[in-house]
C-alpha cells in the first residue's frame, strides 16, 4: 500500500464519521414532525367540502393558485337540514378514516383578522365526545377547545401545523412551524378524521370567520 493510498482511505474515514456526526448533531436540532412517517398520496376525492347546506359552494369555498379558501357567517345554516350544529365550511379529510395507529395531518393555514372563536383544525370521532382535537382560534391565539393556549398571534401570516395523533398511545401532539406546542390525551379511539377550515364555536364568535389552507398532507407510520 502506498502511503497516498493509506492517506486517502483515513481522510475518508475522518470525512465519513464526521459526516454521521453532524447529521447527529443536526437532527437533535432540526428535527420535523414528519420524520419517520410516510406520506399518503392524496388526490381531489380525498378533499369533501361541507358547507351551509342551503347555499352553493361557491358561495363560501373558492381554490386558487393551490390555496383552499373557506369561510363562513354566523348566521348560516348547517351543513345539513337535520344537523342543530353551528355552521361551518370545512374540507373532511375522506376516505382515510383511521381508528389505530399513528397519523399526521400537515397543512399551512391562514387566518384573517377578525376571525374569532371558529374551529380551523379538528380531529373528529372518539370514543367520548364528537371529537379527538379541537384548534380554535380566538382573537388572533390558538386554543385547544376553548381552553388552554397553543399559540399566540396567528392572524394574517401563514403558519405551518402539524397534529400527530398517536392512537395506540392516546396522544395528540400539536406543532406550528415545526416547533412542538401542546399535548393532550386523545378522548378515545373511534372513527377518526381530521378536517380543516371554519366551524363556529359555541360561543364568542365573530360575524364572519375563513381560514386558508395549503399544500395540506396526511402521514402515517
Ligand atoms: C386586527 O385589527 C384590529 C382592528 O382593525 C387592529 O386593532 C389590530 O391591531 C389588528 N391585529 C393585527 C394582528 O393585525
Ligand atoms: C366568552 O367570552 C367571555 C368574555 O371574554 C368569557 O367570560 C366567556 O367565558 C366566554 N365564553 C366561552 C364559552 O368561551
Amino acid at each position: 500500500m502506498n502511503s497516498s493510498y493509506t492517506h486517502h482511505v483515513i481522510l475518508s474515514f475522518i470525512l465519513l464519521f464526521s459526516l454521521e456526526n453532524i447529521e447527529l448533531v443536526c437532527g437533535a436540532f432540526f428535527a420535523d414532525p414528519t420524520d419517520g412517517f410516510t406520506l399518503v398520496p392524496l388526490t381531489k376525492a380525498n378533499f369533501e367540502l361541507q358547507k351551509p347546506y342551503d347555499i352553493p359552494l361557491e358561495q363560501r369555498y373558492s381554490f386558487k393558485d393551490g390555496v383552499h379558501r373557506l369561510w363562513v357567517y354566523a348566521d348560516d345554516k348547517p351543513h345539513s337540514p337535520n344537523s342543530h350544529t353551528q355552521p361551518r365550511t370545512e374540507i373532511r379529510i375522506n376516505g382515510l378514516d383511521y381508528n389505530s395507529g399513528v397519523w399526521q395531518f400537515e397543512g399551512y393555514g391562514f387566518v384573517p383578522n377578525g376571525t374569532s372563536g371558529a374551529t380551523v383544525a379538528q380531529i373528529h370521532g372518539a370514543s367520548h365526545g364528537a371529537t379527538t382535537l379541537i384548534l380554535r382560534i380566538y382573537n388572533g391565539d390558538m386554543r385547544y377547545y376553548s381552553r388552554d393556549l397553543v399559540a399566540k398571534n396567528l392572524y394574517d401570516k401563514w403558519f405551518r401545523l402539524n397534529i400527530i395523533h398517536d392512537v395506540n398511545g392516546g396522544t395528540v401532539t400539536v406543532f406550528i412551524d415545526g416547533e412542538k406546542k401542546f399535548q393532550a390525551n386523545d378522548h378515545g379511539p373511534g372513527d377518526l378524521y381530521f378536517k380543516c377550515g371554519v366551524y363556529a364555536a359555541p360561543a364568542n364568535i365573530s360575524y364572519y370567520m375563513e381560514s386558508r389552507w395549503r399544500d395540506i398532507k396526511i402521514f402515517r407510520k
